[in-house]
């Protein structure tokens, strides 16, 4: 099934220009479905209805495990490796991940939780994360993971948006040195959420909380009386698998939501021909669950291969940057999957930490989620992948379910910085402002597709007008992506990055709007902008521009408190890198800020800023390239 060669990967372009719909009916021939499809594909771009084999009937989760049971039951599915370097590996076969799986699914059924419930994930690193994920999917649940470095205001606030009847949580999480309290910021979470019925806690940090009787229940009690045998729901093809939240320009984050057979065909194909994963090669993605590449390409993509995937509870730098390459060497990893602002962050620290390691097991590295610089591809590919092995830069989003752009490992030519070519059944295209698509080489524009794609998120939760107008509305008649690209004299794309109100930071979406309302709470703050500049390690860095009532007399006292806000209000990944007050904003007279020309003072530019004519006060800016010099 995979593509092995560069005729194979131009016979599949082909294929797929040929006859679309058979294209993916042959990818989906592989899996186990209880009932075939009675129709391939169904899609209306202007109503942003797209239905993928609709009347098939299957679970993910027998996909993911149950006919992996007969060739490979005692492979290890899962290669757990602890935060503490001295705590001991799990190793967790298919049989055995199978046999929990059922266990925590009649938990939950027990619980109460039926198909189509929405049951929020708050948990750290930890194998059962997996284990609830899969757990959910099996019974037909919606899965909602939350990143565990989310406020309990965030938490709050995407379980009301689902409804979430159930929320699983733990003690606390292991991060590096630290303890975070899952469980008391879930409690404070808990206080606002009147859906939720029950909360299931899994022991890790021994942390002391509080258990609300009738309300909370300790994971390893349910688990001990739960029944190995659970039956998997089964489902519709475009049955609702989970939601995601995913920060947008302006107000509160989307739930993204993902369907089961497009997805699942799609997390596949893209984790084995991307990685060109090998029976018994050893596949190590370091994001965390609470993302989609954690969902695709930690749980899903691997599992679904029949792959051994490593799931790592700790941080690159603890105990120390050598971390990564420690783990590396000891486990003999083969393809290590990790996004630009972890390399930026190691190579920085020298490279006395990698050398220290053997890594020759290492094949295939892989980058994602922000655009990876020259230096850092350099440096990737020179000191950890020893010059030998091909680099993937794998484009993609929350909304996409899989991987789009990218090269497949020593397939097709990999370019630094660039992240290439659409995988074959992907019909990216560049477009100008009024939505052309340019066709030609050596050009640049936003980034669009103009065909569906299996794992294509189907709506937001609870809002489709603001799916149709986020993503099919600026282009009539293609999805648009929000990134802009560069294509190159021979066709190969470049991510240049967001043109829209998202900020990347560390390879995190965030949206500006929601950092400006936290900062907007503070009793001394009339309002405030929030936009990026290019930062060493974090690729954009916050800056933050404020207006108050009156001028701070203690700046750093200032900085603190609101920083204070944006951690209780969205979470420390959102932090604010530099403050710069100021008395007004460049507004355009429609009351518009004109974000651009802050882009480019947070740059340090004070000159070029462009057309300033269309703001109601011109001087504004004068002022503010004032005081950021100062
Ligand atoms: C950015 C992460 C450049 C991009 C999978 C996109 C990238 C956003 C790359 C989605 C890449 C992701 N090169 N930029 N290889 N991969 N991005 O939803 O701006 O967390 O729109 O999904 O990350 O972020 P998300």
């Amino acid at each position: 099934m995979r593509i092995k060669t560069l005729e194979e990967y131009k016979n599949q372009k082909k294929k797929f220009d040929d006859n679309p719909e058979k294209f993916w009916e042959e990818k989906a021939e592989s899996f186990i479905w209880h009932k075939q499809w009675d129709e391939v594909l169904n899609w209306d771009f202007n109503t942003a209805k797209v239905n993928w084999f609709s009347g098939g009937k299957l679970n993910i989760t027998e996909n993911c495990l149950d006919r992996h049971l007969k060739e490979r039951s005692n492979q290890i599915a899962i290669k757990w490796i602890a935060n503490d370097p001295n705590e001991d590996n799990i190793n967790i076969t298919y049989k055995e991940l199978h046999a929990q799986v059922c266990k925590f699914s009649n938990v939950l059924r027990k619980r109460g939780v039926k198909k189509g419930d929405r049951v929020c994930l708050y948990m750290p690193m930890v194998l059962e994360l997996s284990i609830a994920v899969l757990a959910c999917a099996r019974i037909g649940a919606i899965h909602s993971v939350v990143f565990a470095g989310f406020s309990a205001k965030s938490l709050s606030n995407r379980i009301n948006d689902a409804e979430c009847t159930v929320l699983i949580t733990s003690d606390g999480g292991f991060r590096g040195n630290k303890v975070t309290p899952l469980k008391d910021i879930s409690d404070l979470a808990m206080q606002k959420t009147p859906s939720i019925e029950s909360c299931i806690v899994l022991k890790r940090t021994d942390s002391e909380i509080e258990m609300k009787k009738d309300r909370d229940f300790w994971w390893h009690d349910e688990m001990m009386t739960a029944d190995e045998n659970a039956p998997a729901e089964i489902m519709d093809s475009e049955d609702e698998l989970f939601i995601l939240y995913t920060s947008g320009s302006t107000g509160k984050p989307k739930g993204i939501v993902h369907t089961t057979a497009g997805y699942m065909i799609y997390a596949q194909y893209s984790f084995q021909n991307v990685f060109q994963y090998n029976e018994g090669d050893l596949y190590w993605c370091t994001a965390d669950i609470g993302w989609i590449t954690g969902h695709s390409y930690i749980i899903y993509g691997p599992l679904l291969s029949g792959a051994i995937t490593v799931m790592f509870e700790g941080v690159p730098t603890y105990p120390d940057a050598g971390r990564f390459w420690e783990i590396v060497e000891k486990n003999k990893i083969n393809i290590f999957y990790t996004a630009p602002t972890a390399i930026r962050a190691l190579e920085a620290k020298g490279t006395g930490f990698v050398r220290k390691y053997d890594l020759s097991s290492l094949k295939v590295l892989g980058t994602v989620g922000e655009p990876i610089n020259e230096d850092a591809w350099n440096w990737y590919f020179k000191e950890i992948g020893g010059e030998r092995c091909p680099i993937v830069d794998t484009w993609w989003q929350t909304e996409t379910g899989g991987i789009m752009i990218s090269n497949l490992a020593g397939i097709n030519k990999a370019k630094a910085t660039f992240a290439t070519l659409p995988l074959p059944g992907i019909q990216a295209c560049i477009v100008d402002d009024a939505g052309n698509e340019l066709k030609e080489n050596n050009i640049e524009g936003k980034l669009s597709i103009k065909y569906p794609w299996p794992s294509m998120a189907r709506t937001i939760y609870g809002d489709h007008k603001r799916y149709i107008d986020t993503y099919f509305s600026a282009y009539p008649g293609k999805y648009f992506s929000g990134d802009g690209c560069y294509k190159d004299e021979e066709g190969l794309f470049r991510i240049t990055g967001r043109v829209d109100d998202v900020l990347i930071v560390s390879g995190h979406n965030l949206g500006t709007a929601e950092i400006e309302s936290a900062i907007d709470e503070h009793q001394n703050v009339c309002e405030s902008a929030i936009v990026g500049y290019p930062h060493s390690i974090k690729g954009n860095g916050v800056y933050a521009f404020i207006i108050c009532h009156e001028k701070p007399s203690n700046l750093q006292e200032s900085n603190k408190e609101i920083n204070d806000l944006i951690v209780k209000h969205v979470g420390p990944i959102a932090k604010v890198d530099k403050f710069l007050y100021i008395d007004g904003l460049p507004k355009t007279r429609s009351g518009k800020i004109m974000r651009r020309i802050l882009r480019k003072i947070a740059g340090g530019e004070t000159t070029n800023l462009g057309d300033t004519s269309t703001l109601l006060d011109p001087t504004v800016v004068e002022s503010i390239i004032k005081e950021s010099i100062n």
